[in-house]
């Protein structure tokens, strides 16, 4: 790679991303990332728990230590708002738009996991939550987001980005609400790479494997294993990931580099899908 951090993406003015699920993990690490690639940054978050969901999620503290540590008040700002909220979303495209220019990427990571028990004793609330923030947070910011990365002017390098999961591909049991979840995601991008043609914004995931951070602490908790590290045996780089390494790729779909890619579901993984 030949791009040194705090070199922008386009060599000229910075380009603008909104982040969800920014407040920890990897969509705080990809704050970071964009960041360093002189990319200005909305980080959103829902920044508080959630009643339905017995793990604790970001708090606003961490949403604001995510921004105090990207170092440039003026390019990182923290937003809160629930994916879950179409209104909300909406009015945090346009605060991107008011403070920076306009909108060039996107990128959904906010999600969440529950389950545990065969499906049909999950409570009723929490599958609600896990279809609701993991399939539906990204289908209400590819509503949001879509029209302001089509405002751009053309030639336009407008990027949609989601957090898929190795779930969408594998058959993981008490889990199942999840994976239905992810597939839907997987689903929804190679819709939307087709969908958005040759206008210049393109539609790519990545699907993670189990990377260190709190979502995989409650998958331990939810299949009664010690701590998360016994998942890194299921993988055959033996090991989980780092937040960072998954991050270190949405910045690479972000950037101009991945312009010959769309509706592409990158596995970042160890190797788990093999
Ligand atoms: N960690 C893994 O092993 C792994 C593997 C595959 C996929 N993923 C996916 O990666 C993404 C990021 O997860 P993570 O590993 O960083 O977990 P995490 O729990 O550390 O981070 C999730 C973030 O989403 C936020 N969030 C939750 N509900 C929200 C809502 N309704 N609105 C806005 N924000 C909300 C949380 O506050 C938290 O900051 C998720 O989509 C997850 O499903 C993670």
């Amino acid at each position: 790679m030949s791009r040194t951090h705090r070199t922008s993406d386009t060599g000229t003015k910075p380009r603008v991303a909104l982040v969800t699920g920014a407040g920890r993990g990897i969509g705080a690490a990809t704050v970071a990332a964009l960041a360093a690639r002189d990319w200005s940054v909305l980080a959103v978050d829902l920044a508080c728990d959630d009643p339905d969901l017995p793990y604790p999620m970001a708090t606003k503290a961490e949403l604001d230590a995510v921004v105090a540590r990207a170092g440039a008040p003026e390019r990182v700002r923290p937003f809160v708002a629930d994916v879950r909220d179409p209104a909300a979303l909406a009015e945090a495209v346009s605060e991107a738009e008011r403070y920076w220019g306009g909108l060039d990427a996107a990128v959904a990571c906010a999600g969440v996991i529950a389950g545990g028990v065969p499906l049909w004793e999950v409570p009723p609330a929490q599958e609600r939550a896990v279809l609701d923030i993991d399939l539906g947070g990204v289908l209400n910011l590819a509503r949001a987001a879509l029209p302001a990365l089509l405002r751009r002017p053309e030639p336009r390098q407008g990027r949609f980005l989601a957090v898929a999961s190795a779930a969408a591909t594998r058959g993981l049991p008490m889990l199942a609400a999840y994976c239905a979840a992810k597939a839907g995601v997987t689903g929804l991008i190679r819709a939307l790479g087709v969908e958005l043609g040759g206008t210049g914004v393109t539609a790519n995931a990545v699907s993670p494997g189990s990377t260190a951070t709190p979502i995989l602490t409650e998958s331990a908790r939810l299949y009664d294993l010690p701590d998360r590290e016994a998942f890194a045996a299921q993988q055959p780089m033996g090991r989980l990931l780092d937040p960072t390494e998954v991050a270190e790729v949405l910045a690479f779909l972000a950037g101009p580099g991945s312009s010959g890619m769309t509706g592409a579901v990158v596995p970042v993984d160890a190797g788990l899908a093999l």
